[in-house]
């Protein structure tokens, strides 16, 4: 295991011998998950995904990764919320190479997005790679509509070498509209949701197109697959973090706060809201998941955290390995940050996260700590699939369904009622 939970600072407000006194209800939900007997177990075909990706599949997928890099400069990722967070979160925290430019799109309905993206892609060699399950998602269609009409205009009759879909086996229009144009296809399982498929086809083909090794992310999974299925709270990370969270939310403490120290971080935390919030937040229940990305945020949202409503717990998620870039002297120090001469800049940016745990503890804000070692393919690997194991454990300890959304059709329904849906 590649990062630690250190939760130290959450001891103050929840004892060790409650955290244990948990011991029978989190193995109860890890037996409705592992047994499929819990509700949504339709939709639990991502627990064992990184033991069954095969070498095959990778191949294929790094094949055409290579294409595209060799002959696009810019991929266009069409797709919104778990069609689009996942792959989104790994290229932002992993990729170093800027050989192909990556552009998300249908990921609002935002017309002057739109006319950007357009622009911006005429000027450009592009591939573009749709990503719906359903098929039917009206921003993504909304964007693939466009794009595909400026691919033609481009490309002419060859337009279709330049489209991937990942979709549906066999529903929806998107499937329709790729059989019928002869579009390559990937597909998403039946089994696995949106906010859970970022290591199928759905993540790993923008992951890989980023130049990110995809065989080294799902290496890290599946790691996390074997530490996350020892039966002892103490340890199994996702076990103890979701009896944590259970604890804290019972003591009033409805909000999470995911705070990094790495910019790089910040759409994992997106990926991370999505997954918990959509997972946890029905039936009038669930944790507001919200984040922050320090210190930056700690210049604004940094005063409410310390001193506001005490309805928080903070989740700091930590990098230690870091870039050597170190703070020069100066003569005179006019500035007076001498002091710092010869320190690197993340070794300053970690005792900013020692000082921030200490603050916050001291303003009772519960907290605990990820830390990994690095930020890598392996290492985010784990973190992946940690966070996927301890959503599906704290849904159930929470008695809901964490595989479904009802809730999120509830605005289709009015607005396409409002544009006059047929
Ligand atoms: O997690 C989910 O299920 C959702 O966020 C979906 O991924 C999102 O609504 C996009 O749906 P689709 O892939 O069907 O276009």
């Amino acid at each position: 295991m590649n990062f630690r939970l250190d939760y130290r600072n959450v001891l103050p407000f929840v004892s060790e011998r409650e955290i244990l006194s948990l011991k029978d209800k989190i193995l109860k939900a890890d037996k409705q998950l592992s047994t499929g007997k819990g509700a949504g177990a339709e939709f639990t075909g991502w627990l064992h995904l990184p033991s069954k990706i095969g070498k095959k599949e990778l191949a294929e997928i790094k094949k055409l990764a290579s294409e595209i890099r060799k002959n696009a400069e810019t991929l266009a990722v069409v797709g919104i919320g778990g069609s689009y967070l996942g792959a989104r979160a790994a290229i932002s925290a992993l990729s170093k190479d800027s050989k192909l430019g990556i552009v998300y799109s249908g990921k609002n309905i935002s017309g002057q997005e739109m006319e950007h993206q357009l622009a911006c892609l005429e000027k450009r060699d592009f591939y573009l790679n749709v990503i719906s399950k359903s098929g039917t998602t009206t921003e993504p269609a909304i964007a693939f509509r466009m794009l595909k009409k400026l691919a033609q205009k481009k490309y002419g009759k060859k337009y279709g070498q330049h489209i991937i879909a990942t979709t549906d086996a066999q529903k929806g229009a998107l499937r329709k509209l790729s059989d019928q144009e002869g579009f390559r296809t990937f597909v998403i399982p039946d089994n696995i949701g949106g906010r859970f498929s970022v290591l199928t086809p759905v993540g790993l083909i923008p992951i890989a197109c980023a130049g990110i090794d995809i065989e080294a992310l799902v290496a890290g999974a599946k790691a996390a697959e074997e530490f996350c299925a020892k039966k002892g709270l103490k340890d199994n990370p996702a076990f103890l973090y979701a009896a944590i969270r259970f604890l804290l939310y019972k003591k009033g403490k409805k909000v999470e706060m995911m705070s990094s120290f790495d910019p790089r971080l910040r759409y994992l935390t997106e990926w991370w809201k999505q997954l918990f919030g959509e997972s946890e937040g029905k039936g009038c229940r669930g944790i507001f998941p919200a984040s922050c990305t320090f210190t930056t945020d700690l210049h604004s949202l940094g005063q409410y955290i310390q001193d506001g409503e005490r309805q928080l717990f903070e989740t700091f998620l930590v990098v230690e390995k870091t870039s050597k870039l170190k703070v020069q002297s100066e003569k005179g120090d006019l500035d007076g940050l001498n002091y710092l001469a010869g320190r690197t800049i993340d070794e300053i940016n970690l005792k900013a996260y020692e000082g921030t745990r200490q603050a916050h503890t001291d303003g009772k804000v519960p907290n605990l700590s990820l830390i990994m070692p690095e930020l890598n393919p392996k290492t985010l690997g784990e973190l992946l699939y940690f966070f996927e194991i301890s959503v599906a454990i704290s849904g159930y300890l929470l008695g809901v369904n964490p595989f479904d959304q009802p809730g999120v059709e509830a605005y289709k329904k009015n607005m396409f009622r409002l544009l006059g849906k047929g």
